[in-house]
């Protein structure tokens, strides 16, 4: 979940280095360091500061270094604290890296550089790989064969990132687990290996993606790729084609929004717009979804694994595809179904939803149920990213990049991909259904919009609410997932308890914490379960709770039961997840707001977990 930046050229590079770790920070933000060489033959040094990139920056401010070659990194601690001791890149002798992932074998490895004399300084498992190389430089002529038989010691999924002293205008990355990308930018002059696009958007408009187990070797003037597995000669380069960027420098600007996250609420009619140009071919007004209508039609279930909010998109597709499709459906969290042995044959379809298309978990139960013979598929919100390319087909999203911790342009998207994926389904299979017609489709971007004009109205029920003691987020049906998606919303960027129910289980244990000083929210519009819904509110009302409502603008009832009351326009029951979200996702941002949290980096978490 670090982050990885490394420059080889002519440009003097710590500007390069630090921005890059700017746009990688939301993969973790607890400590961060850069290592650059002067002129390409002294020495590197390296500068460490504990907590966000602003720190680093003013520790370069007080010692600045300048040089063409260098590598930088953001941690999200797994082993050992985060101070800056254990921040990276960590020098060994002549070798300096910076490390990704998790090296499971990392207890031996210790203990048997220790018993050699090693002299290891930090509590990580990342520094021992320096000591490795070390170790290996002395048996082997050259820095890349070092590393590579270095890193086949290593147990784990990992990404490493290493220069040396004594071998000056050379960079050597290996990838297993974690991605990383090379590309060679004109504008630069120079080669950046980085472990997101992201990093390097503004050098170059084309990336190639490493493989697992690839080895690239980087200077001034190109990349060159190897497998991990073989010595390192001419004969057993590999060429990989690079893969254009789609991305725009504004995606990566709050565009006068104090936070990224609620600039990416704001964008969701046009992520929503953008998902519909993709998913549907505007001549003929039909669904582009033949490959993966494909395999539904070959499968006789379909599991869906995602974790976090993914896993909430989950479940509303679970609703859509079941009611629609006929296709019976589970959803797993991905860390569950990995370890559960899951009944899976040839007729299974796993369907994996993941914004980043990185998530370990998520990968693993993929690679898991491909072993075991599943067809596999993916909705996913990043090209190129590991997911895509390893499943039959892929389901993009068009939410853009998603910089803000809290997922939010990505689940609207996501949800309106299992719409258009049921509607596709239905007809194709010839259900008798009340699944819209695409045109309806087309409407949502409008309705989003009327959507986020609440915001003023959630920002003083915010208010109003910040002194509770915990929040209930009640739901029945396709809304009981946006009922969990508030309460995860509020968890991770406020710090509040919240939970997520069903309407229906109140009664069986959670409604003892309802009291005068517990909001509880309600999704309630009018449809076949308003009445359930309704007599669940009674009961808590009843028992003195705080009622946040969302429901019908007209529906003047639940407007009389409840403290606060958000009027929707909801149009049809399909479209009734992704509007009843925007609220909760303002509630939860203007809570946080209201208390001084960290909005888009929240503590403790970043955005791309690739750490199991
Ligand atoms: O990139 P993914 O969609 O696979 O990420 C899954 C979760 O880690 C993610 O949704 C997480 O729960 C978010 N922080 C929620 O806002």
């Amino acid at each position: 979940m670090c982050g990885i930046i490394g420059y080889v050229g002519k440009k003097e590079c710590s500007r390069f280095l630090v921005d890059g770790l700017k746009r990688l920070e939301y993969r973790g933000y607890d400590s961060s360091g850069i290592a650059i060489s002067r002129n390409d033959q002294s020495n590197f040094e390296v500068r460490k500061a504990e907590g966000k990139i602003e720190r680093l920056e003013i520790a370069l401010r007080n010692s600045p270094i300048q040089g063409a070659i260098g590598l930088g990194h953001t941690r999200w601690a797994t082993h050992g604290k985060p101070n800056t001791i254990n921040a990276h890149p960590h020098r060994a002798g002549t070798t300096v890296l910076v490390h990704n992932g998790i090296i499971e074998n990392f207890e031996s490895i210790r203990e048997e550089l220790l018993a050699r004399g090693a002299s290891i300084v930090s509590e990580t498992d990342s520094e021992l790989f320096g000591h490795l190389v070390e170790e290996e430089l002395k048996k082997t002529a050259t820095f890349e064969e070092a590393v590579r038989l270095s890193f086949l010691k290593l147990e784990g999924s990992c990404s490493i990132v290493v220069v040396n002293d004594r071998f000056p205008g050379k960079i050597v990355a290996v990838r297993t687990g974690t991605p990383l990308v090379v590309s060679r930018s004109q504008k630069a002059d120079g080669c950046f290996v980085a472990s997101d696009a992201q990093a390097i958007v503004e050098h170059t408009d084309e990336v190639t993606y490493l493989e697992p187990r690839d080895l690239v070797v980087c200077t001034q003037s190109e990349f060159k790729i190897f497998p991990i597995d073989k010595k390192i000669s001419p004969e057993n380069e590999i060429k990989r084609s690079a893969t254009k960027l789609d991305w725009k420098m504004a995606d990566f600007d709050k565009a006068g929004f104090p936070h990224f996250m609620l600039k990416e609420i704001h964008e969701q009619p046009r992520a929503i717009l953008d998902t519909l140009d993709l998913l549907i071919e505007r001549d003929t007004m039909r669904a582009r979804m033949e490959e993966i209508g494909a395999l539904v039609q070959r499968a006789s279930k379909i599991q869906i694994i995602a974790c976090g909010t993914a896993w909430h998109a989950g479940l509303v597709g679970k609703y859509l595809l079941e009611s629609v499709a006929r296709v019976p459906v589970e959803v797993d969290l991905a860390s569950e179904y990995r370890y559960r042995d899951p009944v899976i044959d040839e007729h299974t379809l796993v369907l994996a939803v993941s914004q980043s298309g990185e998530t370990a978990d998520t990968l693993a139960a993929l690679r898991e149920a491909k072993r075991k013979g599943a067809m596999t598929a993916a909705i996913c919100n990043v090209r190129g990213s590991s997911m895509p390319r390893e499943v039959a087909a892929t389901l993009f999203t068009a939410a853009g990049p998603e910089i803000g911790v809290a997922s939010t342009k990505a689940f609207t998207t996501q949800i309106l991909v299992f719409m258009m994926l049921g509607q596709f389904l239905a007809h194709a299979r010839g259900v008798k259904t009340k699944a819209p017609d695409v045109h309806f489709f087309l409407q949502l971007p409008h309705q989003v919009q009327s959507a986020l004009e609440l915001a003023p109205l959630v920002q003083k029920i915010s208010e109003s609410c910040l002194q509770s003691r915990g929040y209930l987020y009640i739901a029945r049906g396709r809304l009981f997932p946006i009922a969990l998606e508030g309460a995860l919303k509020m968890k991770e960027i406020s710090y509040v308890h919240a939970e997520g129910y069903p309407a229906g289980e109140l009664k069986h244990g959670p409604i003892a914490m309802v009291e005068s000083n517990m909001t509880v929210v309600v999704l309630a519009p009018r449809d076949e379960l308003y009445e359930k819904t309704m007599s669940n509110l009674q009961e808590v009302k009843a028992r003195g709770g705080r009622i946040v409502a969302v429901g019908d603008h007209d529906d003047f009832s639940l407007q009389k039961l409840s403290d606060h009351f958000i009027g929707m326009r909801f149009a049809h029951d399909w479209s009734d997840s992704i509007l009843a979200t925007i609220p909760m996702q303002l509630l939860a941002y203007y809570t946080a707001v209201l208390k001084g949290t960290d909005v888009d980096k929240p503590r403790n978490l970043a955005k791309s977990v690739t750490v199991e």
